[in-house]
């Protein structure tokens, strides 16, 4: 991910168990490429397309939308280095976007050019910005000295405002990058123009970890206020090679599940369903598992304490509950259930395929 990131530097989650040192993965795409290595996927035909989903942790100054625990989905392709795959990856993050409803979004593209040209790009930024030195941030001048092309993506106003001045955007707009770089980049925005994929080109999209090369995009929203970033991504040619495989170029993305589910107005929380205030705990747990199988993806639990119903009900709601489904003798005997919604207090009288559909609705 990089010594100089942000991630790295100041976010990461260390601790120390029986003299080893243990970091909690603040990204998949590092992981992914150990795997790919470690697992000999370099052998199977290439392109190699893997995926994952799981939570990560950055020590962040936790916000509405920017959590220190989070999960990403993510997806990464390994083995081919051609403009039209860039596209075909970009794609897919919004085809999966528009799968969710989630079409309001802007796709910022650019390219960070190879590690050899970064280099030139970065002297010639440091030879811009020195005289401006004094006035920028503490993380500015650190960047300064240890990975300048992170300097643009400051948001403190005084640094922002000069990386948002002529003098910064007329340099990034006529900087010469290499012909492979300039001709990569130029195919990837007019394949997309020919697919009718709107973009805008930010010369200022550097991307928090350093293992980008070439092609780095994103895709954000208005809606989420200041964390507006859905998906994020990028190639990584150098990666497979710098964490010991053989040469691999790549390119992948992840998107925030939270960001994605508050967008999309999906719960990520299931409704919890409370059986309980029965007097045969056989048919309580008889009952609970015949709904844990039907639904997997509500939360089932069974009160098998002998308390008075209002004290089951209080019980329940503590502990997050939206609905009890209340099964007594006369209950059993009858085939129908009162199912309590306790946001509302409404109880209805229902039979069990009855249940099932209202809980699905
Ligand atoms: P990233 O831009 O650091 O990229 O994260 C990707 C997405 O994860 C962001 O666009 C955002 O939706 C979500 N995210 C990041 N931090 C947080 C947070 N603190 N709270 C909530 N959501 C968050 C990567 O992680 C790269 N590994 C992506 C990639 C894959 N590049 C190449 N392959």
């Amino acid at each position: 991910v990089g010594d100089s990131t942000d991630i790295v530097n100041k976010e990461m989650y260390t601790f120390i168990k029986e003299e080893r040192t243990l970091t909690l993965r603040p990204e998949g795409t590092a992981g992914v490429v150990r795997a790919f290595i470690e697992q000999g996927l370099h052998r199977q035909s290439k392109p190699v397309k893997l995926c994952y989903t799981g939570a990560m942790f950055r020590y962040e100054r936790p916000q509405e939308g920017r959590q220190r625990q989070f999960n990403q989905i993510g997806l990464e392709q390994l083995g081919i280095d051609t403009p039209q795959s860039d596209v075909e990856v970009i794609l897919l993050a919004l085809e999966a976007l528009k799968r969710l409803g989630i079409t309001n979004t802007t796709l910022h593209l650019n390219s960070v050019g190879t590690a050899e040209d970064r280099l030139g790009f970065m002297e010639a930024l440091k030879e811009l910005l020195r005289p401006h030195l004094p006035g920028l941030c503490d993380d500015c001048k650190r960047r300064f000295e240890q990975n300048p092309i992170r300097m643009l993506d400051c948001k403190v106003p005084t640094c922002k405002q000069l990386y948002d001045s002529p003098l910064v955007l007329d340099f990034l707009d006529t900087f010469a990058w290499s012909e492979a770089t300039t001709s990569h980049f130029k195919t990837v925005c007019s394949l997309l123009s020919t697919l009718n994929v709107a973009f805008v080109k930010n010369p200022k999209l550097v991307r928090g970890l350093d293992y980008y090369t070439g092609t780095v995009f994103e895709i954000t929203t208005d809606l989420l206020g200041s964390q507006g970033a859905v998906c994020g991504g990028g190639r990584y040619n150098n990666l497979v090679e710098v964490l010991g495989g053989p040469a691999t170029p790549a390119i992948g993305w992840a998107m925030g599940v939270e960001r994605l589910a508050k967008l999309a107005n999906i719960s990520l929380t299931p409704p919890v369903v409370m059986v309980g205030i029965g007097s045969k705990p056989a048919v309580l747990l008889a009952l609970a598992q015949w709904f844990r199988e039907e639904h997997p993806n509500h939360i089932v639990e069974v009160d098998l304490t002998t308390k008075a119903l209002n004290k089951q009900l209080q019980q329940a709601q503590k502990r997050g509950a939206s609905s009890v489904f209340i099964v007594g003798d006369d209950e059993w005997v009858q085939g129908m259930y009162a199912l309590k919604n306790l946001e509302t207090g409404e109880q209805v009288l229902l039979s069990l395929p009855e249940i099932v559909k209202h809980l699905t609705l």
